[in-house]
């Protein structure tokens, strides 16, 4: 059997004057995507059940809209309608449709709103069944804090749904809430959009109308009142946020991860976490972090986009970018690995280290206050404490490539680019301006002269 055709329409014109961004609200930031990225997320398991489009009505900045969905999202075909003027949620809808009649020709239609982030995929299907009788559903939830939704009121021959501004002290008090999430038979559209009017007390035309104009509706009430939660002003997106982050929390710890005190822990949603890892207080994960199985992140730790393998120990207050840490491996505290660090198995990079676009092999050591920049440093090389790649001349990065075995004194310096093959030996303070050949030592420093006696006429007197 053919799958039915559906419709989403996302509306998403409105400016989110509530939020008080530059952006618009469909590309306010939330936990490291787009709130319009959410919207995507769920609608896309309507695609198990309908041949589906998705359709947007935009409005405000709509071309940062699209480009994000030219980047993102090309492969979807998003049909996109212009509301030049936000009239009201009916009249976004008035848009879309005639700016796609076909639309019409669709069996069913559904509406949802861009500032609903947090609604999932099984509310799609509960909407989707439970229409099956009727014309129009639309999602309902009771609250205890009702301000600002349009209320449900039920009557004889159905419901309405009254707006906040239109609300009489009575109604205000009505506790059952409008989603924003709606399904129409085509038929039922074809008939009333265009009976909408704009005669309240917002002078808009309201999508809820709708509902007062035919009969064979519904409202149906889903228990959670959470997943609902419309992003108007940015205490509602912080609040999404924390929601957000604690059921990341929940299903990681569900499959075995640790967490000393999640409510200081915030987790994208992209990030994994393998089971018996322990994530300490006040860390960051962001981006497509992974993390292996049994490592430990300490206290302050923050991680975007980077691979954490097996058993590693991440030291507290460590910042990690784009990087890899090999099985096994100590970083930190207080290191910092840049874009394309990448660290092999058993490796140590210890306290105020940064390394950048530099791979260290298995085994080797930089363990205290070095810069490794445009590097590669072989198996099990020691880098003494103050070690320093000179990979810059003002114009170009130059690399730096030190071999297996070789050991660095302290506080010694390389111009790059040098190259020191493996087995070799560098006396301590050196600045290493020419390569050295396999096994050989090298030591660049000036002479000491010592004079007796002297040290009188350069202190201070008592
Ligand atoms: C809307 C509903 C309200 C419901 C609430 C749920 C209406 C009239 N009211 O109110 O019953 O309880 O959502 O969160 O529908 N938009 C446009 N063009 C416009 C106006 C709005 O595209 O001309 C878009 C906005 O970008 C937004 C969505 O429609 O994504 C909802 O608009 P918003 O102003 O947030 O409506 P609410 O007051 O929250
Ligand atoms: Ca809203």
């Amino acid at each position: 059997m053919p799958k039915k055709r559906c419709t989403i329409v996302v509306l998403a014109a409105g400016k989110g004057t509530r939020l008080n961004l530059d952006c618009p609200k469909a590309l306010a930031p939330l936990n490291g995507k787009k709130l319009v990225d959410y919207t995507l997320k769920a609608c896309t398991k309507l695609e198990e059940n309908f041949d589906l489009t998705i359709g947007f009505v935009l409005g405000y900045k709509k071309e940062q809209i699209q480009s994000h969905f030219d980047s993102l999202y090309e492969e979807k075909n998003i049909k996109i309608a212009f509301q030049e003027q936000q009239n009201g949620t009916g009249h976004a809808l008035q848009c879309f449709l005639n700016q796609f009649p076909e639309t019409l020709d669709e069996d069913e239609i559904i509406v949802t709103c861009v500032d609903t982030p947090l609604i999932t995929t099984e509310i799609y299907d509960l909407l989707v069944n439970s229409n099956k009788d009727y014309d129009a559903s639309a999602i309902s939830f009771m609250t205890t804090n009702p301000y600002g939704y349009g209320r449900i009121s039920v009557g004889e021959k159905g419901f309405k749904i009254i707006e906040q501004k239109d609300c009489s002290e009575i109604e205000k008090e009505i506790k059952e809430v409008n989603s924003g999430l709606y399904i129409f038979k085509s038929n039922y559209l074809k008939k009333f959009i265009n009976s909408l009017d704009n005669k309240n007390n917002s002078k808009e035309f309201y999508l809820t109308d709708l509902f007062k104009l035919g009969e064979n509706i519904q409202a149906v009430n889903y228990k959670d009142e959470q997943i609902f939660l419309g992003i108007n002003d940015l205490e509602q997106l912080e609040l999404a946020s924390k929601i957000l982050n604690k059921s990341k929390v929940k299903e990681l710890r569900s499959n075995g991860v640790i967490f000393k005190d999640s409510d200081s822990v915030y987790i994208e949603d992209d990030v994994d976490i393998q089971k018996g890892s322990i994530i300490h207080p006040n860390v960051f994960l962001y981006g497509t972090t992974k993390i292996a199985q049994e490592v430990s992140v300490e206290p302050g730790v923050i991680i975007l986009n980077s691979l954490i393998e097996k058993g590693a120990l991440i030291k507290a207050y460590s910042y990690i970018e784009n990087a890899i840490v090999g099985e096994g491996s100590f970083v930190g505290p207080f290191a910092r690995l840049r874009p394309q660090a990448e660290l092999g198995e058993n490796t140590k990079v210890g306290n105020f280290v940064e390394i950048k676009k530099s791979v260290l092999k298995k085994g080797s050591k930089v363990s205290h206050l070095s810069y490794v920049g445009d590097a590669e440093i072989g198996e099990r090389a020691n880098i003494g404490c103050g070690f320093i790649t000179c990979n810059y001349d003002g114009v170009k990065k130059h690399r730096t490539i030190i071999g297996d075995d070789c050991f660095i004194g302290s506080d010694c310096q390389t111009i790059a680019p040098v190259e020191i093959e493996a087995d070799s030996f560098v006396a301590a303070g050196s600045t290493i301006t020419k390569s050295m050949p396999e096994g050989s030592f090298a030591i660049a420093r000036s002479k000491q002269v010592t004079k007796e006696g002297r040290a009188k006429s350069f202190l201070k007197k008592k």
